[in-house]
């Protein structure tokens, strides 16, 4: 049985058992299903189910801070908490860290990677499609990160440096309505190797991350000006065909593998970027 279906059967037994919280949760991911069915004109495998399910239980953790944060709110919490624990019954299980590093450092080998700052694209393909559903996409994100940075060495870096110079890019990002969230700056040869969506996070301005290679799109941003400042695929080339303005610029990119360009560092005085989440 598809775990659509077995929702679905476990909706019509809830409402039997009169079982109100399974009710309204199975009741809420059936709608997103339906809606998502609507959008995307095609049926929904257990991937798509279990991303929703995995998104519910996201939006539900930050729910509850929010609760625990206003205080008094302990029956609301129990319930956001059982919501939580029946979405996760139908989740498979997930790998923990050690298998996690253990499948990644499995993959670089099969996949003979040998520079994961250029091949980043690659691996995240292969987990993202044969190993989605076990798989914590910031567990990954974090297990990676951290590996790149013990196998970068002091040469790479300096390289770096001396390739940039006397620019201050400002990066000002909006959300998906169009609200001024937070900016940022990039100077000289600071953090320039990294990703918009990386430095957005040191800046504390979160832009969605699920599989950190340009592959899901979920970090789409619309680029609204600085797109002569921005690489794509300064990480590594999206696995998404994006648009590009009337000046070849790109108009919207995939925050998790694009970043500032070189050049615009070098270049020397001030550019504004303007991205809108889409998400
Ligand atoms: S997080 Fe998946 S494309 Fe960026």
């Amino acid at each position: 049985m598809s775990l659509l279906n077995q929702l679905t059967s476990d909706y019509t037994q809830a409402m039997k058992d009169r079982a109100e919280t399974k009710k309204i949760a199975l009741n809420f991911v059936l709608a997103q299903a339906k809606q998502k069915r609507i959008d995307t004109q095609k049926e929904l495998t257990d991937d798509d189910i279990i991303a929703l399910l995995k998104k519910e239980i996201k939006s539900i953790n930050e729910a509850i801070s929010f609760l625990e944060k206003a205080g008094n709110k302990a029956d609301e919490i129990a319930i956001e908490r059982e919501k939580i624990q029946i979405f996760q019954s139908y989740l498979p299980a997930m790998l923990d860290k050690e298998q996690t590093k253990k499948l990644i450092e499995t993959l670089i080998a099969q996949l003979h990677i040998t520079d994961l700052k250029t091949q980043r694209g690659i691996l995240m393909k292969e987990l993202m499609g044969s190993h989605k559903s076990e798989i914590d996409s910031n567990l990954v994100n974090e297990l990676i990160a951290t590996r790149d940075s013990q196998t970068t060495s002091p040469d790479q870096g300096s390289e770096e440096k001396s390739q940039t110079g006397e620019g201050v890019i400002t990066v000002l990002i909006k959300d998906s309505t169009g609200k001024e969230v937070g900016s940022f700056q990039v100077k000289n040869d600071e953090n320039a190797s990294q990703s918009i969506q990386e430095l957005a996070a040191m800046h504390g301005i979160e832009i969605p991350l699920a599989c950190g290679g340009g592959v899901c799109g979920v970090c789409l941003c619309k680029v609204e000006s600085g797109g002569e400042a921005v690489q794509s695929d300064k990480i590594t080339a999206p696995a998404i065909s994006l648009p590009q303005d009337a000046n070849g610029n790109p108009a919207e990119i995939l925050a998790c593998v694009a970043g500032i360009k070189t050049e615009a560092l070098k270049k020397g005085g001030n550019t504004t970027i303007v991205l809108q989440k889409a998400y």
